[in-house]
């Protein structure tokens, strides 16, 4: 496959002249100081090309058509689809640049390192067996391994920039690192000593990381944490304080840019709780320290160990004619639930225009979207018709008061407590 040189540059991720009408690209904001302008929606790829209901041709058409309408945002990792997620950004990109669609400078791809699954499990099995295995796995079961050791680091970027088809990954981050303190957790290790030794070997990491940047793999790089912003109380959380700090022992100004965590409307702790020795949320730290936020999961919402999808079911006659009672009644629950989200919404946003037709899914995506300390919110838009609604989303007007919004609606949530 072609290899394209360069990365995404602040000048060719600026919403040109002739942006005026095309949604996606007049709404871009700056990730970090420097660096480019992003859509405030971006394209995950974690439900991409491994589906057995969703062939590869129709995750194609989404994306391919989410890029020419002016989504600028790719999210992938190395572990999504077992690399096909990787291998079909790099396929589109190049499809697009050849057709003068698009240019590699105006394209943000980020991707992740830090899973061992699939073919990377038969790799770091062979090398153990070898006696130059990975060091520092964190191994749960036989499956799913996780490292985010330097050498797994180097070996991983090489794979991803492979099967991406570029020289650069604009966005490297660190994969739910705190698998880490889950394994210590499981070895009944002392939470203090824990913390201790996991931010020591994320210093390592980083270091690594700041290499790669040096020699032009990576433009910056971050953690992407299912526990940033979860209370301290938690053995595995992870502070994005203390991250910071780690990265700043490193450099002054170190390539340490974004960072990726789940928020939606049952999820609300990284806006809404204070952490401890910050006395602020961890939005509101990323937003005073310039740090890029990647919001994901905006639809999946955990509770309760079950998932609560904040979206309307689409389900045409013919298809809802296949389905055995059971399903119907789960069809039917999750209907009335989101008209009552629906409801609730369009109460807290009574007075403000232009929302009064508007989806479930498109008041998800704004209230997350113009929260403040938002970069972008990472959505998993594998269906065309999914990339038009984000669009229509994005084409309404902004919320200044999405604070007061999504307090408001999640104070309301009678499943909130
Ligand atoms: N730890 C991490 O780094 C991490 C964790 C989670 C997610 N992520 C990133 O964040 C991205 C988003 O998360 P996600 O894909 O798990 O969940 P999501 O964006 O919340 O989407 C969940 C599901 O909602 C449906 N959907 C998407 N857009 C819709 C729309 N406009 N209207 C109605 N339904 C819609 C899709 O279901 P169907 O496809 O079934 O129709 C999708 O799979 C991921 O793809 C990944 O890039 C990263």
């Amino acid at each position: 496959m072609t290899t394209h040189i360069g990365f995404a540059t602040s000048q060719g991720t600026k919403p040109s002249s002739q942006s005026l009408g095309r949604v996606f690209e007049s709404r871009r904001r700056v990730l970090y100081k420097g660096g480019p302008s992003v859509t405030p929606v971006g394209f995950g790829t974690y439900r991409i090309g491994f589906s057995k209901n969703l062939g590869f041709p129709d995750c194609v058409n989404a994306l391919e058509s989410a890029l020419r309408k002016g989504l600028n945002l790719i999210d992938s990792s190395s572990n999504y689809g077992h690399g096909q997620s990787e291998m079909l950004i790099g396929k589109t990109i190049t499809k697009l640049i050849n057709e003068n669609i698009i240019k590699r400078e105006n394209i943000v791809v980020v991707s992740k390192v830090g899973y061992i699954q699939a073919s990377n499990i038969e790799l770091a099995k062979s090398r153990e067996l070898q006696g130059n295995g990975f060091q520092e796995i964190s191994k749960f079961g036989d499956e799913t391994w996780h490292c985010i050791h330097p050498d797994f680091i180097f070996d991983q970027i090489e794979r991803s920039c492979s099967r991406l088809g570029l020289e650069t990954i604009d966005v490297y981050l660190l994969h739910n690192p705190e698998y880490m303190l889950k394994r210590f957790e499981l070895d009944g290790m002392d939470v203090e000593e824990a913390r201790a030794l996991f931010y020591s070997r994320l210093k390592e990491s980083f270091i690594a990381l700041e290499k790669l940047v040096s020699t032009g793999k990576i433009k910056a790089y971050g953690i992407s944490s299912n526990n940033l912003g979860a209370p301290q109380e938690e053995y595995s959380s992870v502070s994005i304080k203390k991250v910071h700090e780690v990265a700043k022992s490193i450099f002054e100004n170190p390539n340490f840019k974004v960072v990726q965590f789940p928020m939606n409307w049952i999820e609300v702790s990284p806006a809404f709780y204070d952490i401890e020795d910050l006395g602020e949320s961890t939005l509101s730290y990323a937003q005073k320290n310039d740090i890029g936020v990647m919001l994901n999961r905006p639809f999946n919402a955990m509770f309760n160990d079950g998932l609560i999808r904040l979206t309307r079911p689409q389900v045409n006659k013919e298809d809802m004619d296949k389905l055995d009672a059971g399903m119907k009644l789960g069809l039917e629950n999750w209907s009335k639930l989101a008209s009552d989200l629906e409801r609730l919404a369009k109460e807290q946003l009574a007075d403000v225009l232009g929302y009064d037709d508007a989806t479930l899914s498109q008041i998800v995506v704004s209230t997350l979207a113009w929260y403040p300390g938002v970069t972008s919110v990472l959505c998993g838009v594998r269906k065309e018709h999914y990339v038009d609604d984000v669009e229509q989303a994005l084409a309404r007007p902004s919320l200044p008061r999405a604070r007061e919004h999504l307090y408001g609606i999640y104070e309301n949530l009678e499943f909130s407590t």
